[in-house]
């Protein structure tokens, strides 16, 4: 990478180069003197590589560089001499030579840094965070960022191979209140109007089909106003694909080679294809999860029968009620200490379980609340259901069918690692497809859209909807309820890594939806008339999907966290620490956009909801 300044990088140069006049430039990463020889180790992004400054040959140039100091950036010309053997280092692959320098140029100086760039320094994640330009030095920072490039380059590359063209969308778009809260940007021109940042391009990306594009991708940012958590950042990047004329097969199959490419890319094995096609259902009733990491083999069992035959008024009347006993049993489960039993009820209880059922079965036999209920007959046989054996810890949750799903989805995976049985070496990638079309709110009573509105129904299903649109009352809710989409997740080491659907292309089908949502034809007018009135003048079958690009380089990368992978992410309070965004603006400002704030109503304490971590980066620096 030869510029005006240099003619190599810190990381280029080997025994090979011996002899060749060269010229480095970058930051002083440390300096060693050593009484009349002054050792400075110089980095970029590319590497080390130590440079000499000896005063028997040039005093004044040695003197020069003992003036130097940490994070400076300079410029040095030299000439390339292989090291000792004994000074020979094979951990760093410049490691077999070192630059005599023969002049040094200071190119800016640089205060103390706050924290060592050095990647076993112990510094907390507020100040990298404060100073993340610091941080991106260190390079394991630099190797992820270089890792999610090439992530990025090889999908695209993989699209492009399929016909795919790179559109852009617009980021100033108009509301549209479904899924998580937008984030608003008000007009100047239109006085009392906001634009709404996207929280996906999902309605351009469909219109772009009704424009006849047939195959779209982008990579876009995204905003979404919710409730953040370890995976999940306030804006971050989709690589947003859809297509025309396509079948949900045909869009499985779009990301399944390009998901390969990278699998064996980062992870050194490449899956076989197809993927492994699991439903939700499935998914739910063996993992108690629709993101299930298939590399933890324990599963969920079916005890309904078993435990309503144990006469236990727990268990009844969580069956009189409509809802479900499964068990989780763990092979040599029977060694966990009671206080980590006692962990995992207290779990099950912060998510939502009134309590949780065990027994282990040790070496002395039967042990636990269950274990003097197992000793009847009806007991032997969901002992028997279970599949419990010597050394085994068997938990049992009875309940609604989504809590039970939930808690002992969690359990299984806390077990899944804490008793070692999840190879973190190996990849389980998958598909989870046939997802419910509609979910019930119970709290206001209506059907609302799993994925979005626009996702067409299965086409098992497609009779049951039209036949509610023609004549209401005539399907049972619980049929409703049990309609499947043509929607679908793919699902990587129990991360959610993209989703997607088939859209609704049929008038007839999308008013269908509508009706079912609850919404009038004034209603849906209001809200999506826009869009709507696009899709009468002649929208061909189309579907796609939008990988999460941020959890996919986690995964790819194995145990990186979503900070990580982002060059400058925010914190779990949605705040940016380093420009320290959000802010208050200039009262000139809001009045131009025709605002003013409402008087100041009381404040959460600073960092409710964010990890301790965070705890004291004050908030959002502005009071809206
Ligand atoms: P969905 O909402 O499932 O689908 O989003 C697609 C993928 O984006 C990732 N993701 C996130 N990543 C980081 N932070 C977040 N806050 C966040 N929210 C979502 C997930 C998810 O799988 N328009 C549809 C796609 C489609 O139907 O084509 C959509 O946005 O990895």
């Amino acid at each position: 990478m030869r510029t005006g300044y240099r003619t190599h990088t810190c990381g280029a140069l080997r025994a090979a180069d011996q002899g060749q006049r060269v010229a480095l430039c970058g930051w002083v990463h440390s300096l060693r003197d050593q009484g009349g020889v002054l050792f400075v180790d110089l980095r970029d992004r590319y590497g080390l590589t130590q440079v000499t400054f000896r005063g028997d040959a040039d005093g004044p140039l040695l003197a020069q560089a003992q003036r130097l100091r940490p994070e400076w950036v300079v410029r040095v010309e030299g000439t390339v001499v292989p090291r000792p053997p004994e000074a020979r280092n094979p951990r760093l692959p410049t490691g077999d030579i070192e630059v005599g320098a023969g002049a040094l140029e200071v190119l800016s100086e640089a205060r103390t840094p706050p924290f060592p760039i050095d990647e076993r320094a112990e510094v907390g994640a507020e100040v990298r965070l404060r100073h993340r330009y610091l941080d991106l030095r260190r390079p394991g920072l630099t190797r992820t960022l270089e890792a999610r490039a090439r992530v990025v380059g090889m999908i695209r590359r993989g699209l492009e191979a399929q016909g795919f063209l790179e559109f852009e969308t617009p980021t100033l778009i108009r509301s549209t209140p479904e899924g998580a809260r937008d984030y608003l940007v008000p007009s100047r021109v239109h006085p009392r109007t906001c634009y709404a940042l996207p929280q996906s391009p999902q309605l351009f990306k469909q219109l772009l089909m009704v424009g006849g594009q047939d195959r779209y991708y982008q990579v876009a940012r995204c905003y979404r106003d919710e409730d953040l958590r370890a995976d999940r950042q306030p804006e971050f990047t989709q690589v947003d694909v859809e297509a025309s004329f396509v079948t949900e097969a045909d869009v499985l199959g779009i990301l399944e080679p390009v998901v390969a490419d990278l699998l064996e890319a980062f992870r050194g094995h490449r899956p076989a294809l197809p993927l492994r096609r699991l439903s939700y259902a499935e998914a739910l009733e063996r993992y108690g999860s629709d993101k299930p990491d298939l590399r933890n083999p324990l599963e969920l069992v079916e005890l309904g029968p078993a435990a309503g035959a144990l006469g236990l008024g727990l268990f009844d009347a969580a069956l009189a009620a409509g809802g479900r006993v499964k068990g989780l049993c763990v092979p040599g489960g029977a060694r966990l200490a009671r206080k980590e039993i006692d962990a995992l009820e207290q779990e099950a209880r912060a998510l939502g379980a009134g309590g949780l059922a065990w027994v282990r079965r040790g070496p002395d036999g039967l042990a636990g609340p269950l274990a003097r209920h197992l000793g009847t007959a009806p007991g032997g046989r969901l002992a028997a259901a279970a599949g419990l054996g010597e050394g085994d810890l068997l938990l049992v949750l009875a309940g609604p069918a989504g809590l039970v799903f939930r808690v002992l989805g969690a359990l299984r995976q806390r077990l899944g690692r804490r008793l070692g049985l999840v190879d973190e070496a190996a990849d389980a990638p998958l598909w989870v497809t046939g997802f419910p079309l509609v979910l019930f709110n119970a709290e206001e009573g209506r059907f609302e859209a799993a994925h979005h509105p626009f996702t067409a129904p299965s086409a098992a299903d497609l009779p049951v909807l039209l036949q509610h649109h023609r004549e209401p009352g005539s399907v049972p809710a619980e049929r409703l309820a049990a309609m499947t989409a043509q929607a679908y997740d793919f699902v990587l080491n129990g991360e959610e890594a993209a989703g997607g659907s088939i859209r609704i292309h049929r008038q007839d089908v999308q008013e269908a939806v509508f009706h079912l949502l609850g919404l009038d034809p004034v209603q849906v007018e209001q809200r999506f008339g826009w869009f709507v009135e696009a899709l009468r003048y002649g929208t061909p079958p189309h579907g796609g999907f939008a990988i999460g690009l941020d959890r996919l380089v986690m995964c790819l990368l194995g145990g990186a966290g979503i900070q990580d992978v982002i060059a400058f992410p925010k914190t779990l309070a949605a705040t940016d620490l380093m420009c320290r965004a959000p802010a208050e603006v200039d009262a000139r400002q809001l009045a131009d956009l025709h605002m003013a704030w409402l008087p100041e109503a009381p404040r959460p304490a600073p960092g409710a909801g964010a990890p301790a971590a965070f705890a004291d980066d004050g908030g959002p620096h502005a009071a809206p």
